[in-house]
């Protein structure tokens, strides 16, 4: 699957197309430079799924949990840019929230390939051209 979006104005209608085609699938590893928009993309699927939290990329702690005001359930989003080493993530005990079933959004998530879900879904999120990001979903099954 591959969406263009060409402002900030169309974000939250590709959030909704993005979230139709979530299935089962839990766990989103999400690639793309920086300043490509993951952050950004994640609050307006996070807001389209009925956080009206602050989302915001987890500063001080490796996760961020939200919860959705309509389904009630929690919603996790993570960073790894600043992680150095994998034992800080064994240590933040990253399979309770990978494997708990809940939706996990993950930035920076070739700093610990190999601890994601076989099952996770690549999304690359990258800038073409003035402003225009373009969303490739890679692996729906
Ligand atoms: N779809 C978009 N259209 C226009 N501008 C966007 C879009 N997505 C993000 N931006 C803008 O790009 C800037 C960077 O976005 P964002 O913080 O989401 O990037 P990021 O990929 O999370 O970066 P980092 O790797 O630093 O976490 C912000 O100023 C944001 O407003
Ligand atoms: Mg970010």
């Amino acid at each position: 699957m591959k969406i263009k979006i060409e402002s900030l104005e169309q974000i939250h209608e590709v959030a909704r197309q993005f979230i139709a085609e979530i299935g089962d699938h839990s766990v989103f590893a999400l690639y793309g430079k920086m300043g490509a928009g993951k952050t950004t993309f994640i609050k307006a699927v996070c807001e389209e799924l009925g956080v009206t939290d602050v989302i915001n990329s987890p500063t001080f702690a490796i996760v961020n949990e939200y919860r959705s005001d309509t389904t009630g359930e929690l919603i996790y989003h993570f960073d790894f840019y600043r992680i150095k080493k994998l034992e800080e993530v064994y240590d933040m005990g990253y399979e309770d929230y990978f494997y708990s079933g809940a939706l996990c959004f993950i930035e920076w998530p070739e700093l610990v390939e190999e601890l994601l879900p076989g099952d996770a879904v690549k999304v690359t999120i990258e800038e073409i051209e003035d402003g225009t990001r373009e969303l490739r979903v890679m692996s729906y099954e």
